[in-house]
C-alpha cells in the first residue's frame, strides 16, 4: 500500500469575465500542495499547515481540505486512518480558489493514498461538500483546479462539468499577469454586493458576453476570447468599488498592450490577459510601479493556462 502522496492542486480563475460562477481556469501557479499518509487512528486528521500565518483551521471539520478528505475516507476506507499536512502556495480570500485548491489536492491524495479507486469525476462530490462549506454550492473553482484548463461548471452533478479545449494560441502563447493586493476579501462580502435584479439589456449583453466566450475558447482565438472577458459589465461593475485603484490598474495594463483586464473570482486579484510573455513583464512591471507610488504592497505573477490540474508530485 502506498505510505505517502503529496499532491499539486493549482489556483483558479473562476468568473472568466461573463462566466459568472460557471467557467474557471485553472493557471500555472500559484498552487496548494497536500500531503497525506496512513495513521493507525480512524479519521481525518490535519498535522500541519503552512503558509497561512496561523489563520487556517487544523480542525478537519471546519477546514476545506479535511472535509474533502474525509468524504473521501468516508467512501473507500471508512475504517483507516489519514493524516493531512497543508502547504498553502495560495494567498487567502484573494479570488484565486483558495478553499477549492486544497480541497482538491487533499481529495485526490486520499484518494490516491487506497491505490485510487475513484475517478476524477466521482471526487466532485467531495469538492461539492468542501466548496459549499465556504462559499456555496458552485464548483467554478473546484473543477479547473482538479482537471485542469478550463471548464464549464453548469451545476454540481458530473455530467454538468464539461471539459473545454484549449488550443496553442490560448494555451502556449497567452500569457496572464495575476495582481494580488496585500489585502482579503471574503468571498461571502464579494457577493454581498451582487445585484439581486439586473436590467433586461444587460442579461441580453451578458448571455451575448458568454456565447462569445465559449466560441472563442472552441475557435482557440485570442482577441475573441479578450474580447468576451470585457463583456461582462454586471459582476465587475458591483465589484470594482472593493479593489482599490481596480480600474486604473485595468486602464493602464491596457495602455501597455494588455488585451483584456477583469476581477478573478470575488477579487481582490485582477487578471491581465496579454497576448505573450514580453508584454506580460512591460504590464507586471507597470503596475508594479503603480502600487509602489501609492505605497501599497501588491503581489504579481506571470502565469499561464495550467492545462494539467491537480498532480501527484
Ligand atoms: N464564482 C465565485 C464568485 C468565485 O465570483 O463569487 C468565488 O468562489
Amino acid at each position: 500500500m502506498t505510505q505517502s502522496v503529496k499532491v499539486f492542486a493549482p489556483a483558479t480563475v473562476a468568473n472568466l469575465g461573463p462566466g459568472f460562477d460557471i467557467i474557471g481556469m485553472a493557471v500555472s501557479e500559484p498552487g496548494d500542495i497536500v500531503i497525506a499518509n496512513h495513521c493507525s487512528q480512524p479519521g481525518i486528521f490535519i498535522r500541519q499547515i503552512i503558509g497561512d500565518n496561523g489563520q487556517l483551521t487544523m480542525d478537519a471539520t471546519q477546514n476545506t481540505a479535511g472535509i474533502a478528505a474525509e468524504f473521501v475516507r468516508q467512501q473507500i476506507a471508512p475504517h483507516a486512518g489519514v493524516e493531512l499536512r497543508i502547504e498553502k502556495g495560495l494567498p487567502l480570500a484573494s479570488g484565486l480558489g483558495s478553499s477549492a485548491a486544497s480541497a482538491v489536492a487533499a481529495a485526490v491524495a486520499v484518494n490516491a493514498l487506497f491505490g485510487n479507486p475513484l475517478t476524477k469525476y466521482q471526487l466532485l462530490p467531495a469538492l461539492l461538500a468542501a466548496e459549499a462549506s465556504v462559499s456555496g454550492q458552485h464548483l467554478d473553482n473546484a473543477a479547473p483546479s482538479l482537471f485542469g484548463g478550463i471548464v464549464l461548471a453548469n451545476g454540481t452533478a458530473m455530467e454538468d462539468i464539461h471539459l473545454l479545449p484549449v488550443g496553442p494560441h490560448l494555451g502556449n502563447e497567452t500569457s496572464f499577469v495575476l495582481v494580488s493586493p496585500e489585502m482579503k476579501l471574503p468571498t461571502s462580502e464579494a457577493r454581498r454586493v451582487l445585484p439581486t435584479q439586473i436590467l433586461f439589456s444587460d442579461m441580453v449583453a451578458q448571455t451575448k458576453g458568454i456565447a462569445t466566450l465559449i466560441h472563442a475558447i472552441h475557435l482557440d482565438d485570442v482577441r475573441l476570447f479578450a474580447k468576451a472577458l470585457m463583456m461582462d459589465r454586471i459582476i465587475y461593475n458591483a465589484r470594482k468599488c472593493l479593489i482599490p485603484h481596480s480600474e486604473a490598474i485595468i486602464d493602464l495594463a491596457m495602455s501597455e498592450g494588455a488585451l483584456a483586464g477583469i476581477i478573478s473570482g470575488g477579487g481582490p486579484t485582477l487578471m491581465m490577459m496579454t497576448p505573450d510573455n514580453t508584454i506580460a513583464e512591460k504590464v507586471q512591471h507597470t503596475i508594479r510601479e503603480f502600487y509602489r507610488q501609492h505605497s501599497l504592497n501588491v503581489t504579481t505573477r506571470i502565469v499561464k493556462i495550467a492545462v494539467q490540474g491537480a498532480k501527484i508530485i
